[in-house]
């Protein structure tokens, strides 16, 4: 006998245990001019150069772009000397994992990452069947050996965001390249370096050389930190030519909008405009991390343009009570108890006059004024 058809559609299997992804909040209660620190956007915004080439535009907005984003990827080839055949570029990098996990991830398959890794990994490994693998940090950093002894048989993909989302920690090159030699080549690993512009590090690399090197490694991108392209959605990946192949045959025929291709070739050439960037980072990180340490509060060292604040659990103080507490006072953190750290908050560098607003606001809380 065949079982009785479902009332109504049934989702394929892991859909339903999702937790769907919470942005960033962007708006604070009583009319305040919110000061947005909770999506690790640039305080710089685009480059003028983005935002004219995007202005362009908008003559030409019946025509379909090019599909291949072939000017984009000879753009994003020059400024970092990568064959344009080996990068695909996708809606945010969070399409690139989405279509990595749809193309190595199935039922039966298990996707390991550390406890504190990117959320969407998690999503996109339960979204086709697989089953996450969950590994404990070591220090709040990445732990090889854990991730090591995490594989198993049924291992198909190892997620590392490197430096980490929310806690801006880092591994140097060397330990990835022993986790790459632990794996076995069956095992794609994915190097998620969205934050690597911003790292001032000898003993860090993005991944370049590993995935040219390699046939299981790729390495993705994204135009939403430091490029100020977030709004855009706009990622790239570097990969083997055989991921790349797979890649170009499951994305959508024209995943990348011709305003994004637009604007992200614009964004990529204006080296002025990341130097910036980054000088802005490298003065306002360490100030920001050294002026809350001072009020008593736990800043975990971060080569990111974020930092990871973590607040006594006793006495009043915690981090529910500090983000109402900012969010009061127009300041919007983002809230990581999705990543397994409910005692913390995690901060954007802000612009200067958004850095000083935060200090002064949790020298409030803490009652330092
Ligand atoms: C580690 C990490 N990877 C990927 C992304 C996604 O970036 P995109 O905006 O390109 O989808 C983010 C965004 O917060 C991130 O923190």
């Amino acid at each position: 006998m065949t079982a009785a058809p479902a009332a109504r559609p049934v989702p394929q299997p892991g859909i339903m245990e999702i937790s769907p992804y919470v942005p960033g909040e962007s708006s604070v209660p009583g009319g305040l001019k919110p000061i947005k620190l909770s999506s690790n956007e640039t305080p710089l915004g685009a480059s003028p150069k983005a935002i004219e080439a995007y202005r362009a535009l908008a003559t030409e907005l019946e025509r379909y772009p090019d599909g291949s984003a072939l000017a984009l990827r000879k753009a994003i080839g020059g400024v970092y000397g990568l064959n344009p055949d080996r990068l695909v570029c996708g809606c945010g990098s969070d399409e690139l994992l989405n279509l990595l996990a749809h193309a190595y991830l199935g039922a039966g398959d298990e996707a390991v990452f550390t406890e504190h890794g990117f959320l969407v990994y998690k999503i996109v490994t339960l979204g086709n069947g697989a089953k996450p693998v969950v590994v404990k940090t070591k220090g709040r950093r990445t732990d090889v050996d854990a991730m090591l002894a995490a594989v198993t048989p049924r291992t198909k993909v190892v997620f590392l965001d490197n430096p980490n989302n929310p806690t801006g920690t880092y591994i140097p090159f060397d330990e990835v390249r022993r986790l790459h030699k632990g794996l076995r080549p069956d095992i794609l690993l994915v190097l998620d370096s969205a934050y690597a512009e911003y790292v001032k590090r000898n003993d860090y690399e993005a991944g370049i050389e590993l995935v040219a090197t390699s046939e299981n490694v790729v390495m993705t991108r994204t135009f939403s930190k430091i490029y100020g392209l977030a709004g855009l959605r706009l990622g790239w990946l570097y990969g083997p030519e055989q991921i790349v192949g797979v890649l170009n045959r499951i994305r959508g025929p024209f995943n990348v909008t011709a305003a994004a291709i637009a604007a992200g070739i614009a964004a990529v050439e204006d080296k002025a405009h990341v130097e910036a960037s980054v000088a802005h980072n490298d003065k306002w990180l360490p100030w920001t991390a050294a002026a809350i340490e001072k009020l008593g509060l736990e800043v975990t060292p971060s080569v990111g343009n974020f930092i990871l604040i973590t607040f006594p659990t006793a006495g009043g103080k915690d981090a529910a009570t500090a983000d109402n507490f900012l969010k009061s006072k127009g300041i919007i953190m983002r809230r990581v108890a999705a990543y397994g750290l409910p005692n913390s908050l995690r901060m954007t560098i802000g612009t200067a006059e958004d850095n000083h607003a935060v200090v002064a606001a949790l020298a409030e809380f803490v009652g330092r004024k």
